[in-house]
């Protein structure tokens, strides 16, 4: 058994979609097992460009199954429109190849809605949610009124949950000043394509189960970073869901033991799309050459992405906090022509040295990078795909980022194609 997890190490958009794509090459089964269409992972095979949010990035591989399980959330008509989108670029998908957990909780226009009406209340301080209305149907799945893929089956049940959720949220728009939203016409809208949804309904542990016992490798898929978790992110600028790579048994249907490496996807800088603390954060020239040089801007909402140096400390802490064992390095290329490139290796708070990111919502606006220097290279390491390709000033970086975050690159991205990867060493036979 030599099942990965792949897990964002940042706050997502760290390449992970084009690793998985990459790395389902070696894999039988790739799981997605939370976050839901906020997610944007793009992939580029052959200067074909796809852009996926629900589905699995192993769903272009032919012979692969794809699996979004219990811990996602699912907007059922985006999923039927990017099965379509996906279609339309020659990609088969039938129920063979995608397998939806029948306990996955359904995002709801409802959900959408107050997402919306939640950040205007924020005023000033709106967390930047993609406005999905992922944080509602975690909202509803944890307060036990969600609806549920399997509910689709029963139309008089689901009819009296949607009536008993829209009672309590037509209540709150209507304090928020927002339109409430009509019952029977989501019920309806519902009911008009549970065939179409329920067509790849499944019972995915047990699939998985089957697949573990047959010698199957399996690939989880995360979604967001693991600065974005929940519990151990940047709180309350964050996503509903736990990001770390803890949750891929859960949000699966398999025990702890099933995932046997965990591989951080880590971009050579920083991002962050929508607010919250980002102490490496360069808001100036740099950050607008690392922008524009990255094409920085988010996959979901075209939102420009904030862009700032590498910070070891975040990465340190998010390879404890989810096991990784090596990482896959990204947009290397992004850093060729610097003259320097800094690092941040601890943090300054309130006149003390510290080696972590506090819980604190006020410590993390307030702790200071302390930075080292690296020597930057003029070469271009665009589309190198041995080591030997890259100039020493490029090895002496990622060797130091090795050192400062604790874990070896296991593989190295040097654009957005699939191919323009360097195999440092596998992780399903590490
Ligand atoms: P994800 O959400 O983690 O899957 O990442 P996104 O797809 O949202 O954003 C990553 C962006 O960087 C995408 O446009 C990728 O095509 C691109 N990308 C991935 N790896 C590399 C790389 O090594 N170099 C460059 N220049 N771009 C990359
Ligand atoms: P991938 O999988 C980057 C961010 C949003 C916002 C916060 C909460 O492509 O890496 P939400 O809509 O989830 O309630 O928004 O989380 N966010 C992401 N940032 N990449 C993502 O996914 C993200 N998914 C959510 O911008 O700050
Ligand atoms: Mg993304």
């Amino acid at each position: 058994m030599s099942n990965v997890a792949v897990i964002g190490s940042q706050w997502g958009d760290e390449g992970k979609g084009k690793i998985v794509d990459w790395l389902s090459s070696r894999a039988d089964v790739v799981v997605r097992f939370q976050g839901g269409h906020n997610a944007g992972h793009t992939l580029v095979i052959d200067g074909v460009e796809y852009k996926l949010n629900l589905l699995p990035s192993g769903i272009v591989r032919p012979g692969k199954l794809s699996i979004i399980g219990n811990g996602v959330v699912v907007d059922p008509w985006a999923l039927l429109k990017e099965i379509q989108i996906v279609k339309e670029k020659g990609v088969k998908i039938t129920p063979e190849n995608l397998m939806l957990a029948e306990n996955a909780n359904l995002i709801l226009p409802v959900h959408r809605a107050l997402d919306q009406a939640l950040e205007i209340t924020r005023g000033n301080t709106p967390i930047g949610t993609t406005k999905r209305g992922i944080g509602p149907a975690y909202e509803d799945k944890v307060a036990r009124r969600g609806i549920r893929v399997c509910d689709l089956a029963h139309p008089d049940l689901l009819k009296d949950k949607i009536m008993a959720m829209m009672c309590h949220h037509n209540i709150l728009l209507k304090g928020f000043g927002a339109e409430p939203i009509d019952t029977m016409e989501t019920y309806n809208k519902l009911m008009e394509i549970a065939d179409d949804i329920l067509r790849y309904a499944g019972v995915v542990w047990k699939r998985l189960d089957e697949a573990r016992q047959d010698g199957k490798k399996i690939l989880f898929e995360g979604a967001q970073g693991a600065m974005l978790d929940i519990d151990h992110g940047t709180y309350p600028f964050v996503t509903s869901s736990n990001t770390v790579a803890g949750q891929a048994a859960s949000g699966s249907g398999m025990g702890p033991d099933a995932v046997k490496y965990v591989l951080g996807i880590t971009k050579a800088y920083t991002t962050r799309v929508g607010t919250g603390p980002f102490p490496t954060e360069q808001d100036n020239e740099v950050g607008a050459f690392l922008g524009e040089r990255g094409k920085e801007f988010g996959t979901v909402t075209g939102r420009k992405r904030r862009c700032g140096w590498f910070d070891a400390v975040l990465v340190r802490q998010t390879v404890k906090l989810c096991g990784i064992q090596g990482i896959a390095l990204t947009k290397l290329d992004v850093l060729d022509g610097l003259d320097e490139i800094k690092i941040c290796t601890g943090y300054e708070l309130d006149g003390k040295t510290i080696d972590h990111l506090p819980a604190s919502q006020i410590h993390q606006a307030n702790v200071t990078p302390t930075y080292e220097t690296l020597e930057g290279w003029k070469e271009s390491t665009r589309g190198a795909r041995s080591w030997a390709e890259l100039p020493a000033s490029a090895v002496k970086y990622v060797r130091r980022v090795e050192e400062l975050i604790g874990a070896p690159v296991a593989l190295l991205s040097t654009s957005p194609e699939r191919e323009d990867t360097i195999l440092m060493r596998d992780p399903f036979v590490d």
